[in-house]
């Protein structure tokens, strides 16, 4: 009974908690990206989900735990500052990113914490289907789980990027547990794939200047936030997964999604089928930071429909 009474109260919080993260990212659309990066602490003290969703109909105690990736604006949660969006030429390459100044319709389609034996495949089956790359942040335990479904991500032309080896906040860890939890990822990675990985996104969005640099310095790695969030972990409902990334796409998105979870996966079709029907073409992650520029350089043009309606005939009832 504590259990379901548990279950009942997680997500109201968790609503309370997300509020203004939705609000927030809502406006990024075509506002500057936000400065920071934080992490409700109830959020940080759960027990990460990182292992393949063996029950597709997991009980509400289960949905309410993943809680993958989030941001919120709570003073009393804030835990780190990331570097900003952007940087100067003087201050060197840009390391990190929650969108692209890009131009033309392009965005990147991003998933996380997988690959679920399951899921994931019916996913690249989809993406396979419309001829569309994306980018996929393994969690590093169940990369070496299913070496075979990386090898496919990248047969297909996927990108494959670093998501920590048990989905821990990597701000939470010292040196050794950081280099551990890259390191370990990365090794999977590679030793399936035969591809260094140069991208990386820090569980639940949580990290630092300081790591940003080091991930940058040690490992060649970039950092990949988002600026286009569904909260496809709290909203278990294919229909609004779909109707958010739809409403919040724009030039130079980078969407984050969960290949983790039946109900986002079962959203793509939608989802891409309209993002392609409105012009928008998808590229991995790393194609999209290579167009970046700097903004006053980019013309700020929606995409133009690819598949619009024909004009009815003259006469034509
Ligand atoms: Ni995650």
């Amino acid at each position: 009974m504590k259990r379901l009474i548990t279950a009942a109260i997680l997500p109201i919080a968790f609503f309370c908690s997300c509020q203004s993260a939705r609000t927030q990212n809502q406006s990024q659309a075509s506002a500057p990206q936000p400065q920071v990066v934080v992490v409700p602490t109830d959020e940080l003290s759960r027990e990460p989900s990182v292992g393949p969703a063996t029950n597709a109909g997991a009980t509400a105690a289960a949905q309410a735990t993943p809680a993958q990736e989030l941001r919120g604006d709570s003073s009393d949660m804030q835990m780190s500052l990331p570097p900003p969006a952007t940087q100067t030429a003087s201050a060197g390459p840009r390391i990190s990113y929650n969108s692209c100044n890009v131009n033309g319709p392009y965005i990147a389609m991003t998933f996380d914490d997988g690959p679920n034996p399951e899921l994931t495949p019916k996913l690249l089956d989809m993406l396979k289907a419309r001829g569309i790359k994306a980018t996929f942040f393994v969690v590093g335990q169940n990369a070496a789980q299913y070496p075979e479904i990386l090898k496919r991500m990248v047969a297909e032309g996927h990108e494959i990027g670093n998501h920590s080896w048990s989905h821990p906040a990597l701000t939470k860890l010292g040196v050794d547990g950081v280099k551990k939890q890259i390191e370990s990822t990365n090794a999977a990675i590679e030793q399936a794939t035969g591809q260094k990985v140069t991208v990386m996104r820090p569980p639940y969005g949580a990290t630092s200047q300081i790591l940003n640099r080091r991930y940058y310095d040690q490992y060649g790695m970039k950092v990949i936030l988002w600026s286009v969030d569904p909260l496809d972990w709290k909203y278990r409902n294919s229909a609004r997964v779909s109707a958010q990334i739809i409403q919040s796409a724009h030039p130079g998105a980078i969407i984050l999604a969960h290949d983790i979870h039946a109900t986002t996966v079962g959203a793509m079709p939608e989802t891409f089928d309209a993002l392609l029907a409105k012009g928008y073409k998808f590229v991995t992650v790393s194609e999209l930071i290579a167009m970046d520029q700097p903004a006053q350089l980019v013309k700020r043009e929606e995409p133009k429909p690819q598949s619009a309606p024909a004009a009815p005939a003259q006469g034509a009832r």
